[in-house]
């Protein structure tokens, strides 16, 4: 799936993987497709850490963020990506936002199926923001932003509605 409003038509966000690994070729495209994306004042900030399912700091993470919750927030995905950026750069929350929707994209038209993930900003950048930031190799003085689960989908879902007359107005 090569043509853009093709593959935003067909976007969704995937929630169950096949246990099929993630090529590294692909992996490469989609970490392309981060890096290709604007960020403000061309400062390219965003850093990207990749981490196996299998790698402990996964579950190490979701045990600080829920422990009593029973599936893994990483939907069993082989790969999540971590994006972080400049702690003090003003639009660092909105260069990983394009940056991982170039990924979120990129991934749909590879075939892949992918979820944003926010819900361990609560975790990466608490308390133990310094433990996990080394613990993700972010460079120096960079803090987490958001975060993609991306696999071979083992499940459809079709997008969601939206009300195109209620958000939008024409003044
Ligand atoms: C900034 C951001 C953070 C998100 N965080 C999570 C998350 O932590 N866990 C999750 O399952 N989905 C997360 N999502 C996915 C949204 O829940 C999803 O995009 C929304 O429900 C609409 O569904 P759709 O993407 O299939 O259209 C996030 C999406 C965005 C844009």
């Amino acid at each position: 799936m090569d043509n853009i409003f093709e593959v935003i038509e067909e976007r969704s966000s995937i929630r169950k993987y096949t246990d099929e690994p993630v090529s590294e070729e692909m992996c490469r495209t989609l970490i392309e497709a981060a890096l290709k994306a604007p960020t403000a004042t061309n400062r390219k900030e965003i850093h990207i850490t990749v981490v196996g399912k299998d790698n402990p700091v996964q579950a190490e993470i979701q045990n600080d963020l829920d422990p009593d919750r029973k599936g893994s927030f990483y939907y069993d995905a082989p790969l999540t990506f971590y994006l972080s950026a400049e702690e003090d750069f003003g639009w660092s929350d909105v260069d990983a936002g394009i940056a991982v929707e170039n990924m979120h994209l990129a991934a749909k038209a590879l075939g892949l199926g992918s979820v944003i993930l926010g819900c361990m900003k609560k975790v990466l950048n608490g308390e133990k923001k310094e433990e996990y930031s080394k613990k993700l190799a972010f460079p120096e003085g960079y803090t987490f932003r958001i975060a993609i689960a991306v696999g071979h989908p083992d499940t459809e879902k079709r997008r969601h509605d939206f009300d195109f007359e209620s958000s939008v107005t024409v003044i």
